[in-house]
Formats: C-alpha cells, sequence, structure tokens
C-alpha cells in the first residue's frame, strides 16, 4: 500500500533531483554568459532569420541609443538609425556573408566612427538562424591617429622652415665669396639664430615625447617651489627689461613644498613666463603669485598683455596650437610650451588653467599637490 500512494520512488526522486541540478547548471551557464555580454565594452546584437532582436547587450543599446530591455522581439530596422549596419546585417541573413566595416555615426550630438563585424549564427552544423553583430566605438582609436599623423606633418613642417633657411643662407655665402664682411656676418648671425631655433625645438620634442611615453620618470626630489620661480624670474629679466614689460614676484615667507622633478618645474615657470612676457606689449605688467593653499600649492601667472578669446582658451596646449602662427614664429616659438606646461604639471599630479580677456591679459594658474616638509616627523 505504502508504495502507491506515498512518496515516489527513490529511482525518481533522484533524476528530479538531477534535474534540478541540471536547470541550475543551465541558468548559472545562462546568468554567467549573460553577465559577461553585459560587462563588454563591445556592442553584442543578435537577430533571427526575421529580424527579430534575440539579445542585445547594454553597449549595443547605448550605441544605438535605445533601451535593451525593450527592443527583444522587435525588428531589426525600426530600432536602429545606424543604416550601414543595418544592411551589412541583412546582407549576413540574406547570404551568411560575414562584414566587416567602419561607419560614421552621429549620437547625441557627437561624431563617432563605429567598427562594425557581423557573423551568422548556426546551431551546430545546423541552419542558419539568424546573425550577430559585434560593435565598437573606434574613435578615440582613430581620433588618436589622426593627432599623431598631424604631430608629425607638423614636425616635418617645422623643421623644413629653419632648415630651408641655413640651406638658403650657406648657399648664398657660397656662390657670392666676393661678399663684404658685413653682410657676411649677418648671414652667419641668422644661421646661428636658425641653428638656435632647431635645437630647441628637437629639445622640447623630446622632453614632449619623455613625458607622454614615460610621465614617471620624472624625478620625485622634494622641492621648495619659491627656487625655481625665483630662478626663472631671473633668467627672464634681461627679456623682461628688453620689452619693457615689469616683473613682479610675490610669494610666501615660508617654503613650498612639492614633489617633482627641479628642471621640469623650472621648465614650466620658465614657459608661462616666457608666454606673459612676449604677448605682452611694452609697458605692460606680469605677476607671479605663489600661495600656500592646502592640500595644494597654487602659481598664478598674470599679465597685462594681448589675451586669448575663450574659443582658443582649450586649445592652446595641444601640441604646436597657436593662436597667431605668423606671431608666434617671429618671435621664436613653436606652440609646444604650453603643452610641457600641461603634461609636466599632470605627470605631478596637478592641473593647469586659463583665464583670459581678449585685449585685457591672461592668467594661467598651476596647481601641485603640497608634499610634506622634509624631516616632518612620520604619523604616529
Ligand atoms: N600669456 C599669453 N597671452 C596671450 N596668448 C598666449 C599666452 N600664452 C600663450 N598664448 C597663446 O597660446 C599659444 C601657445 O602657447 P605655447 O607656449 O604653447 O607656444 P608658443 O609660445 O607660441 O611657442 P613656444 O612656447 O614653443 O616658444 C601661443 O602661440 C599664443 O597664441
Ligand atoms: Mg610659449
Amino acid at each position: 500500500m505504502e508504495h502507491e500512494s506515498g512518496a515516489p520512488a527513490p529511482a525518481a526522486r533522484l533524476t528530479a533531483k538531477q534535474l534540478q541540478q541540471r536547470v541550475q547548471d543551465v541558468t548559472a551557464d545562462r546568468n554567467q554568459l549573460l553577465a559577461i555580454f553585459a560587462s563588454m565594452r563591445e556592442g553584442v546584437i543578435a537577430v533571427d532569420q526575421q529580424e527579430r532582436i534575440l539579445h542585445i547587450n547594454e553597449a549595443a543599446a547605448d550605441l544605438l541609443g535605445i533601451a535593451a530591455a525593450d527592443s527583444i522581439g522587435l525588428s531589426l530596422a525600426g530600432v536602429t538609425r545606424l543604416r550601414p549596419f543595418y544592411e551589412a546585417m541583412l546582407k549576413t541573413l540574406q547570404s551568411s556573408t560575414p562584414v566587416t566595416m567602419e561607419a560614421p555615426f552621429g549620437l547625441h550630438g557627437r561624431e563617432l566612427t563605429i567598427e562594425i563585424t557581423t557573423r551568422p549564427l548556426h546551431v551546430g552544423g545546423g541552419a542558419q538562424f539568424g546573425a550577430m553583430a559585434v560593435l565598437y566605438d573606434v574613435s578615440e582609436l582613430r581620433r588618436l591617429e589622426a593627432v599623431r599623423r598631424d604631430f608629425l606633418a607638423n614636425v616635418s613642417h617645422e623643421l623644413k622652415t629653419p632648415l630651408t633657411a641655413i640651406h638658403g643662407l650657406v648657399e648664398t655665402l657660397i656662390d657670392e665669396p666676393d661678399m663684404d664682411r658685413a653682410t657676411q656676418g649677418r648671414f652667419l648671425l641668422k644661421v646661428q639664430s636658425q641653428t638656435v631655433r632647431l635645437t630647441n625645438l628637437i629639445t622640447d620634442i623630446l622632453a614632449l615625447s619623455r613625458l607622454e611615453s614615460q610621465p614617471d620618470s620624472l624625478r620625485q626630489e622634494l622641492i621648495d617651489l619659491r627656487d625655481p620661480v625665483a630662478e626663472s624670474v631671473q633668467a627672464l629679466a634681461p627679456m623682461a627689461d628688453a620689452r619693457e614689460v615689469s616683473v613682479n614676484i610675490q610669494v610666501p615667507d615660508t617654503p613650498v613644498p612639492v614633489a617633482g622633478d627641479r628642471e621640469a618645474l623650472r621648465q614650466v615657470v620658465d614657459n608661462l613666463l616666457d608666454n606673459a612676457i612676449k604677448y605682452t606689449p611694452a609697458g605692460g605688467r606680469v605677476d607671479l603669485r605663489l600661495v600656500l593653499d592646502a592640500p595644494d600649492a597654487q602659481l598664478d601667472v598674470e599679465d597685462t598683455g594681448i589675451g586669448i578669446e575663450p574659443h582658443f582658451q582649450s586649445r592652446i596646449f595641444e601640441r604646436f596650437y597657436r593662436v597667431d602662427r605668423a606671431r608666434s614664429r617671429e618671435l621664436g616659438g613653436t606652440g609646444l610650451g604650453l603643452s610641457i606646461v600641461r603634461h609636466t604639471v599632470m605627470a605631478m599630479g596637478g592641473q593647469v588653467a586659463v583665464q583670459s580677456m581678449r585685449g585685457r591679459g591672461s592668467v594661467f594658474q598651476v596647481r601641485l599637490p603640497l608634499a610634506p616638509p622634509a624631516g616632518s616627523p612620520p604619523k604616529a
């Protein structure tokens, strides 16, 4: 009697348990797979032969500007504005042909470049039941490639200009041996100034490339920031005098300790001060103010010069960028100074900013984290 109406036989109970285990395993596998898809930076999207969405991860939904959860079962044509992507999927569905391509795509006012790869979907070796695509935003990659290309073109151009000048000057000196000594002297001085320019340019390029490829290569000495500021003011005083620009300096009575590379910091102050003097007409003034503003040290370099219009202010920190190319070149500039400033300050954990008004003047502000002074007692 017990057997007929009681609990199931032991063998059957075991099978149910196994079944439950199997379901749990499959669910776990599925959740793992979904977690993997969800965490991918690449967008993944799968559709059936009728172009209905079977699966879409967050990254793909973001790229296509749709909500992942609401789009399952919807027709692909209805959810995407990325036409080349839709056409690639269609081709893969219709002819089992994988497609790899890049397409421009405007999203939320940004111009993106999307890499699209599609593949047909089969179960085992069976019939095709749909297609899948991987979407990858390669905009940043392409932008960096363009920056690199521009950089190379700029470097070549900047090197060529002084070399062409030197070539012409030397050629004339060779062709005209009877040239009077005074003219000869003038030519040689020009050759000299062009070689100085070439050397400066190459020094700057090397400094920048070192900062970019090995930002950690900067030394970490304990420095009193008042020192590079004072040194810089002293070194550039003759230039300021010659241009009739007065330079005033205001520093605290106590040390301003930062951990950094002394040479590199000196170059930061040199570049900012050089700009302030260069871009300020005679009779103007430049103020350097160093203040302790815990947890940072703050250096302001303020001038009463020509100023910078708002739409140029973010660009002047780019390599080779100059608001007025001809004017900067005339002053011996290559447009690398502020780029070096920014890279150096960032490598030391700081920030640089600018405030400026055209015709009024500019303030460049550097903030660097203060270091505990040397010999400060270790924390208990
Ligand atoms: N204090 C300033 N006042 C007005 N314009 C400035 C000032 N500092 C920089 N600029 C603008 O920003 C541009 C970029 O400055 P940056 O120091 O990088 O290059 P540069 O001074 O032209 O050349 P380099 O520093 O290589 O000698 C300058 O060409 C100039 O147009
Ligand atoms: Mg400069």
